[in-house]
């Protein structure tokens, strides 16, 4: 039987990778989060001191970056240049880095192959911005998963408490908003729903209600495409 590709998109804090990650351990399928990639880019300039808003500075140190994703237990690890990446990616800098840096057309480009590469071997749910508009246009159902801001920003403060790293629900509440506002109005790949996605505002369910309800809906689509 062919393995199913899912898309998961929505904007930050939305619960995509739980609900991603659920989704995948429910159909056997792999949980690819391709954020991490984007996520990757911004922590390699920041670390290498380059301006991650100057697209040309951006652009002109893609070359010394070797990306490569690897999976275990349904775990992914973003290596870079060789190096896990782990928790670097996480910090509230780097989300903004990621952001900066995923506007800028020649990220876009360098990420292409290694995304188009992991949907080609197929059983994928895979999570981001333009997974079913650019990276899985054929996706065997689209999900777009929004929630209020303040949900959503609840959700990652909580996150990042429950990792140690310091931040107030205050600071996260603007970036959220900020990093929204960028990559919706973003000329390349905007983070908008595909024509045929189909919607869950989980603001006011829980995680295995947000997965139920997604499981309904991808099996209507599927129904349908069959009939
Ligand atoms: O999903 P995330 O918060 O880990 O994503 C980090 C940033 O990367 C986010 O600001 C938008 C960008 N991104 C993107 O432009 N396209 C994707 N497919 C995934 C993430």
């Amino acid at each position: 039987m062919k393995k199913l590709n899912i898309a998961v998109d929505g904007p930050s804090g939305a619960g995509k990778s739980s609900l991603a990650r659920a989704l995948a351990h429910e159909m056997g399928l792999i949980y690819v989060d391709t954020g991490a990639l984007y996520r990757t880019i911004g922590l390699f300039m920041t670390e290498n001191n380059i301006d991650t808003h100057d697209a040309a500075a951006v652009a002109a140190r893609l070359g010394d970056i070797q990306l490569e994703l690897t999976y275990q237990n349904g775990t992914q690890t973003v290596l870079l240049n060789g190096t896990d990446v782990g928790e670097k990616i996480r910090t509230p800098q780097i989300s903004m880095a990621a952001s900066a840096v995923s506007a800028i057309p020649a990220v876009r480009e360098f990420l292409l192959g290694i995304q188009k590469d992991m949907v080609k071997k197929g059983g994928v749910v895979m999570d981001g911005r333009d997974i079913g508009t650019v990276i899985m246009p054929d996706a065997d159902a689209k999900l777009f998963l929004v929630a209020s801001p303040a949900a959503r920003a609840k959700r990652r403060y909580l996150e990042l408490c429950a990792k140690g790293i310091e931040c107030s629900f205050e600071q996260i509440l603007e970036e959220t908003n900020q990093r929204d506002q960028a990559d919706r109005e973003r000329n390349i790949a905007p983070a908008i729903p595909a024509e045929d996605a189909l919607f869950i505002d989980n603001s006011d369910l829980g995680p295995a209600e947000t997965v139920a309800e997604a499981m309904n809906l991808i099996a209507q689509k599927c129904a349908e495409k069959r009939s």
